[in-house]
Formats: structure tokens, C-alpha cells, sequence
């Protein structure tokens, strides 16, 4: 199949809405990373996304919306904790876990009686929801195990000839994909960490927020089992070896040094993602450097490990996926 590479102009827009009303699957840019969009309501549509990804079907996606009002046909129950939240951080990049309706088709949601769903900020996003007058089921633009796109001409690597359209749109500006919020239980819990941190939760709610337990695991501890199922997938892969480097500055700074010399040495195309401890440019820049760093045939990336919290926290979840967990402390 020809991807069809759409500009953000009016005709360019309402054309991928009716590709999407068409079942038609459309990569669109939002705030985090580009989405791979179908009709959320289009349990076959929704399908042929899981088959363009190569991407296990269990794993149930997120529904992007442009207008609370949409929430009507997709959700059973609002919890006052999400009018709040809503009200708070909508639109924006953040996705939360209600229970569904019963219309909502067991494709979208990966069996589960709940449904996640996400208001993006970005305006191009947006627009192409109110053009298809749909709710748009969208994961990550990318092959299943590949790092999120945050560029179009990153959804064009792993998705030219798998998709009907490209939205060619602008880089994401958050770069790594939303925080996920289960609100169906008595506590709201993070499932996956994102922009909005746990901190943040907390003030806008004045109530306890916690982690799934399994943010806390390796995939290989014993009882991981999260309840978000694509944190269980292996992720962000690169071709390269990733090593994170965690402990004081100085001393991080001197073992990246030592460590890229000797990967010289023998002879290895060597990489060293540096962003101090700027996690917003860190969340960014990383999983474009690390498609680059595949394409420039580098066989180690050397990275910086930032301090576990606030936004820190949900890149370093990002960064441990991509090593495999493979750590150096000094
Ligand atoms: O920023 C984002 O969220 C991007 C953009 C395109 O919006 N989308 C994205 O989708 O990252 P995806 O499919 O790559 O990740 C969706 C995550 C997965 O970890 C999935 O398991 C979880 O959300 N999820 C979806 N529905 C769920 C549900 N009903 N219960 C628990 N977790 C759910
Ligand atoms: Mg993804």
C-alpha cells in the first residue's frame, strides 16, 4: 500500500478524518509521541492496527477525544476524583482508565471491561478528532519493540507502506508518551509514568496517588504483573547496547568517560546521551537520538541516568526499558 503523506492544511485534515471514518488507519502527531490512529469504534479498523505495528493483541489502546461530551459513548462511570483531574489536566498528556461502555469494541480495549482514554493538547491531534467525528484509538506510530516517533520522518521509517496517511506535523514537544492513571479503584494509580508526574497528581487532588507496584519491578522479578499490559512488552529497543550510568555528577561524568574509551578501543561505534539533569530536554531528545543513533550504526549508547523523581522518574523508566536495565552505579 502507498502511505499517503498529508500536510496540516484544511483539505489535508478532513481527508484523513474520512480516511479514519473509512476504517483507514492515520499517523498523527500529538504532544507526546505520534499516534497510529483508527476508528476507535471500528472493532476491524482497530485490527488492522495491531496487524501494522506487529503488535500483540491483548494489549488495549488509548482513545483520543477533542470533547468531554465524547466521553458519553465510551465511558459507564466518572469518578469525581477524574472531573477534577479532568478539569485539572485535560487536554494535555495525560490518559486515564475508566470503566467502558459496552459499545466500546473488545478490539479497542484488549478485552478489558475498562477503556483508556486520552484528550491530547496538540492541535493538529485535535483537529483530525473533530474531523473524523470519531473517537481515534491510537498507540505509538512505531513497529511493536521500537522506540516511540516523536518525528514524522520517524513514523515514516517504521510505517511507510503499512498505513494509509502520514499527518506531517510538527516533533513532539513532551516526547515520551502520556502518564496513564487507573481511576476505577478507590486510589487513583499510575500505570505508566509520563509528563504529568505523581507529584502533580497529588496537589490538583489533595489525595494520595500511587504507583502500580510493577514501576517499581524489573520484567523479570517474580510477581511482576502490571495491570497496564503493554509495560510488560519489551520497549524502545535500539539495535545498539544501552548502559545507563547512575551516582554522583562527577563521578558519572568520569566513568562515561572511561567507559566510552574503552568501548574505542575495541573498536565500537560509541554514543553518550548527556542531558545533566534536564529531564524535560531528556524526555525530548531520547527516543529520536535513539533511532539516529541505529541509523548512524552505533553499537553502544552510553547514557546518564537521571534522578528518580518528579519527571526524572518517568524518563528513567523510558531509559531502564531501552538497556535492558543494564546499570552502572558509581
Ligand atoms: O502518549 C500516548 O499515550 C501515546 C499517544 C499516541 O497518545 N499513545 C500511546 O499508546 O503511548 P500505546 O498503545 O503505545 O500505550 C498505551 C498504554 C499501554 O501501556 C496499555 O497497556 C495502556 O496504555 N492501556 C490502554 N488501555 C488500558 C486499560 N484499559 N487498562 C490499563 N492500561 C491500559
Ligand atoms: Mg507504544
Amino acid at each position: 500500500m502507498d502511505t499517503l503523506r498529508l500536510d496540516t492544511s484544511y483539505i489535508s485534515i478532513q481527508q484523513a478524518g474520512e480516511i479514519i471514518r473509512d476504517g483507514g488507519l492515520v499517523a498523527f502527531p500529538t504532544e507526546t509521541v505520534y499516534g497510529l490512529g483508527a476508528d476507535a469504534l471500528n472493532g476491524e479498523a482497530v485490527k488492522s492496527v495491531y496487524a501494522a505495528k506487529g503488535r500483540p493483541s491483548d494489549n488495549p489502546m488509548i482513545v483520543h477525544i477533542a470533547e468531554t461530551s465524547q466521553l458519553a459513548d465510551l465511558v459507564s462511570e466518572i469518578p469525581a476524583v477524574a472531573v477534577k483531574l479532568i478539569g485539572e489536566f485535560w487536554p494535555g498528556p495525560i490518559t486515564f482508565v475508566f470503566k467502558k461502555m459496552p459499545g466500546v469494541p473488545n478490539e479497542t480495549t484488549g478485552g478489558l471491561d475498562t477503556v483508556a482514554i486520552r484528550m491530547p493538547s496538540n492541535e493538529t491531534a485535535r483537529r483530525l478528532i473533530k474531523a473524523s467525528d470519531r473517537p481515534i484509538a491510537a498507540p505509538s506510530a512505531n513497529l511493536s519493540g521500537k522506540p516511540s516517533p516523536t518525528t514524522y520522518g520517524d513514523v515514516l521509517e517504521d510505517m511507510d507502506g503499512r498505513i494509509d496517511a502520514v499527518i506531517e506535523g510538527e516533533d513532539c514537544t513532551v516526547g515520551i508518551e502520556s502518564t496513564v492513571v487507573d481511576l476505577t479503584g478507590d486510589v487513583p494509580t499510575i500505570l505508566r509514568p509520563g509528563f504529568v508526574t505523581r507529584e502533580m497528581l497529588e496537589d490538583a487532588t489533595g489525595m494520595v496517588v500511587e504507583y502500580d507496584a510493577a514501576l517499581m519491578q524489573k520484567p523479570d522479578d517474580e510477581d511482576f504483573h502490571p495491570k497496564s499490559p503493554g509495560m510488560k512488552y519489551k520497549h524502545y529497543s535500539p539495535k545498539a547496547e544501552v548502559r545507563i550510568v547512575t551516582g554522583s555528577d562527577t563521578s558519572v561524568t568520569a566513568k562515561l568517560e572511561e567507559l566510552r574509551k574503552a568501548a574505542i578501543r575495541e573498536g565500537r561505534a560509541t554514543a553518550v546521551l548527556d542531558y545533566g539533569q534536564d529531564s524535560a530536554a531528556a524526555a525530548k531528545d531520547f527516543f529520536a537520538r535513539l533511532r539516529e543513533c541505529d541509523r548512524d550504526g552505533v553499537e553502544l549508547i552510553l547514557v546518564r541516568g537521571l534522578a528518580e523523581n518528579e519527571l526524572g522518574f518517568s524518563v528513567m523508566n523510558r531509559m531502564l526499558k531501552s538497556a535492558g536495565y543494564d546499570v552502572v552505579h558509581v
